[in-house]
């Protein structure tokens, strides 16, 4: 099997070009000018009954205005779920195509507008749709299951789609029906449902280039000053890395455990978008990022997705002025929509 590795540096490097230029504008910004944009924003959504649909890994000022307007910030499952059950006519996704294509999908009728259309996903532009087709028909009679971080043309090959919220308790149930499945495309996720369930998977080699770069052995060093601290690691990171946690989980249940768990200090082996709502969550509590750097190290990303970067204050307002759509083919959302529907009735 080949992967496409020239598109995805393009496209990282037009995402880190793109990024930097957007976050050197926000710096920029006087909190006047801030607070009118801000304004301005609200103004529109409301003319345009529209709701903020974000991920945790986004800006922070995006978060909290999507909190402010009664919009969601959460992680992929439940920002799938919120746009779906939400009664506004335009949603606003604010974080990676993937995402704007899964609320698509989910809600045909509804005009979604992104940020920006080429916040991409190294997962995502790592399964071509016709790769996978091939993987697919290299592996007659396996059921197949891919990451919710994938093309809606990917979805729609596939039996089942999960997001890490859910995947070791589908692939659990998949094999109580005695079912031989193929993943795709995470290799590290992939590993981690596999060690959790013991089932043997036929698994596709893509990555996340942000968790990727997490190192165990800076972890290791960090809690040689910090024995106290808790570790948290979401699981597309590598299982050097997940074998140093106290909780392992999605973006959400991380949170979830940073409030729970008897730890006053966390190291956190994920995005650091998600500290925003990690620190709103427990007020009280320390959290330190996940070294990336070490032995070996080529960082572009250290601990910042630069696809989740493009969403900015500035591009929220700028797409509802000039709207940035996901546009999909009606037949494809058929298709695409049914493993969707699998995952989103699962009760596991
Ligand atoms: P979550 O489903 O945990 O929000 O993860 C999405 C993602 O892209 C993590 O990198
Ligand atoms: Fe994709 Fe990784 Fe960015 Fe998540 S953090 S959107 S998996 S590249």
């Amino acid at each position: 099997m080949t992967l496409t590795v020239i598109p995805l540096q393009q496209t990282l490097q037009k995402g880190l070009d793109a990024a930097a230029i957007l976050t050197g504008h926000a710096l920029q910004m006087s909190l006047p000018q801030k607070t009118d944009l801000i304004a301005k924003i609200k103004d529109e959504l409301q003319r345009q009954n529209a709701v903020i649909v974000a991920h945790y890994y986004t800006d922070a000022d995006v978060q909290a205005l999507a909190e402010a307007t009664g919009g969601c910030v959460a992680d992929s499952l439940e920002m799938a779920r919120f746009g779906r059950d939400h009664p506004a006519s335009t949603l606003v996704v604010a974080g990676v195509r993937f995402m704007g294509e899964t609320a698509k999908i989910l809600s045909p009728h509804k005009r979604v507008i992104m940020p920006s259309l080429e916040a991409e996903c190294s997962l995502d532009l790592s399964c071509s749709p016709q790769a996978f087709a091939q993987f697919k028909a290299d592996h007659p009679g396996y059921t197949s299951v891919v990451y919710a971080n994938t093309s809606a043309a990917v979805k729609a090959q596939a039996d089942w789609v999960v997001t890490s919220s859910i995947a070791v308790k589908v692939v659990k149930f998949l094999q109580s029906q005695g079912e031989k499945i193929l993943w795709a495309p995470d290799r590290y996720l992939g590993d981690y449902i596999r060690q959790q369930t013991q089932v043997e998977m036929a698994i596709w080699s893509g990555a996340c280039i942000v968790h990727e770069e997490f190192k165990a052995q800076g972890i290791r060093d960090l809690l040689k000053i910090y024995p106290d601290a808790g570790v948290l690691v979401h699981p597309e990171s590598p299982a050097s890395v997940i074998a140093l946690a106290d909780f392992v989980g999605s973006t959400s249940q991380l949170i979830k455990a940073a409030h729970d768990l008897d730890f006053l200090r966390f190291i956190v082996a994920t995005d650091r978008g998600i500290f925003y709502k990690m620190q709103q969550a427990c007020p009280g509590k320390i959290f330190l990022e996940a070294p990336t750097a070490g032995n070996g190290a080529t960082c572009q990303s250290c601990a910042h997705c630069p696809w989740m970067a493009l969403n900015q204050l500035e591009n929220v307002m700028q797409t509802l002025r000039s709207p940035q759509l996901i546009e999909l083919d009606s037949e494809l959302i058929i298709q695409a929509r049914k493993p969707l529907d699998r995952m989103l009735s699962f009760q596991g």
